[in-house]
């Protein structure tokens, strides 16, 4: 068993579609002026026609197993969390998986809503300190763009897409993830919900003429359930963790809302240099926002080894949750020849090609004459 599961490798995609509030002000009654004041978002990311969940997932994951110095083949574990899945069944993560040759690892999805990634944290933590698993490849990826009713600016103006992934190591040394807490209140199913596409609702014309597929929310109930529950997460983690809330050195809030955000970290009374935002540059993109903003402020240094780092988010459900992070990449990397390092970039960038001649095998197979007489 190890004690300790370390983060050693992370990576972000945001695809390349900008819609600014401006764009937004040609599509619905609405004013940069006021998305801006009553959210604090400025523009997002929109998925190009090719790309998807799975692919933006895929993206990331590269990324974080390129920086963990990792091969697919190491992985024990893929978990996906996304609310807005490529397919109802299979998982994304199973198309994750596949992309990136990962033959090992077991996947499947987590829908816990915007604290989604936060479940997928603290399931993978689970299962390394459990001496389960000891390579975890976490993703949170959301294409909502494709769940938002562009007609309904209440709604609209507030989501957008992208990915961001973590690798998690099992390690003896002291550090990594150290506390979890996830909560839940079903009493609230309704105040953010995508209706029709499930067994309840089956799609129909009717559900299609209704935009039944698409987001509903109660904006004013979240706002209030959201301010009262993020200090509550930090407090509640920080006091399983045994650390006063003065160690914290970051915190990595769910990207919903800049007036959700400044609320709690007036309640904790930290330094507004302690929460980190960048829901200005892409939105809420849901169970993919506290990946992508722990993406940025590793690559931009605002961390450091043994820094004290908290995750927290919160969203449909009603769900929340919030994990504490000792920084420090745990793993020290060898010196590897260049031969190698091409390999690996190859394995890479080639993984799907055995999940491809597979099914390629597969379908001759049953296009054998032979077999045909035989059904
Ligand atoms: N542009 C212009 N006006 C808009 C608008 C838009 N995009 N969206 C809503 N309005 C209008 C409303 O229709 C309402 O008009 P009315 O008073 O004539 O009915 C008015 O603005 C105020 O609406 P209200 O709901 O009080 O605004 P608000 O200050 O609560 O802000 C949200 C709305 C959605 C930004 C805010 O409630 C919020 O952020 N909620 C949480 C949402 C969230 O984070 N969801 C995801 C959770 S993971």
């Amino acid at each position: 068993m190890s004690p300790y599961a370390h983060i050693a490798g992370w990576g972000m995609y945001a695809p390349a579609r900008v819609l600014s509030n401006q764009d937004l002000e040609h599509m619905v009654d609405t004013t940069d002026e006021w998305i801006r004041s009553r959210t604090g978002i400025v523009e997002r990311r929109i998925a190009g026609e090719k790309e998807s969940t799975a692919t933006m997932a895929v993206e990331a994951a590269r990324r974080a197993l390129a920086r963990a110095h990792l091969s697919p083949r190491q992985l024990d574990a893929i978990i996906v969390a996304t609310i807005s899945p490529d397919h109802l069944t299979p998982a994304t993560a199973c198309l994750v998986q596949a992309a990136l040759g990962a033959d090992k690892a077991a996947a499947f999805d987590v829908s816990a809503g915007c604290s989604g990634f936060i479940y997928a944290l603290s399931l993978a933590q689970m299962g390394i300190t459990a001496g389960e698993w000891h390579s975890v490849l976490i993703i949170g990826a959301e294409t909502l763009s494709r769940f938002v009713n562009w007609e309904d600016r209440n709604t609209c103006v507030l989501f957008g897409d992208g990915a961001g992934a973590l690798v998690l190591t099992a390690s003896d040394q002291p550090g990594g993830v150290l506390a979890c807490v996830l909560g839940a209140d079903g009493s609230g199913a309704d105040l953010l919900v995508i209706p029709a596409g499930g067994s309840r609702m089956p799609a129909s014309p009717a559900t299609l003429e209704q935009h039944a597929h698409t987001i509903h929310m109660d904006g004013r109930a979240v706002f209030r359930f959201a301010t009262h529950i993020l200090p509550e997460a930090v407090e509640q983690v920080m006091r399983k963790a045994g650390l006063p809330l003065t160690a914290i050195d970051m915190v990595i809030p769910h990207q919903a809302n800049m007036r959700i955000i400044e609320a709690a970290r007036k309640k904790l009374r930290l330094p507004e240099e302690a929460f980190f935002v960048n829901l200005y540059r892409y939105g809420n993109t849901s169970a993919a926002s506290i990946p992508i903003a722990l993406c940025e402020v590793a690559d931009h240094g605002l961390i450091n080894d043994g820094s004290l780092v908290v995750l927290v988010g919160f969203g449909a459900g009603l769900t929340w949750g919030a994990a504490v992070v000792r920084w420090g990449v745990a793993l020290p990397q060898p010196a590897r020849p260049w031969w190698q390092r091409a390999l690996y970039i190859a394995r890479l960038a080639f993984g799907r090609l055995p999940a491809f001649l597979r099914r390629l095998l597969y379908r001759l197979w049953q296009a054998l004459p032979s077999r045909r007489d035989e059904e």
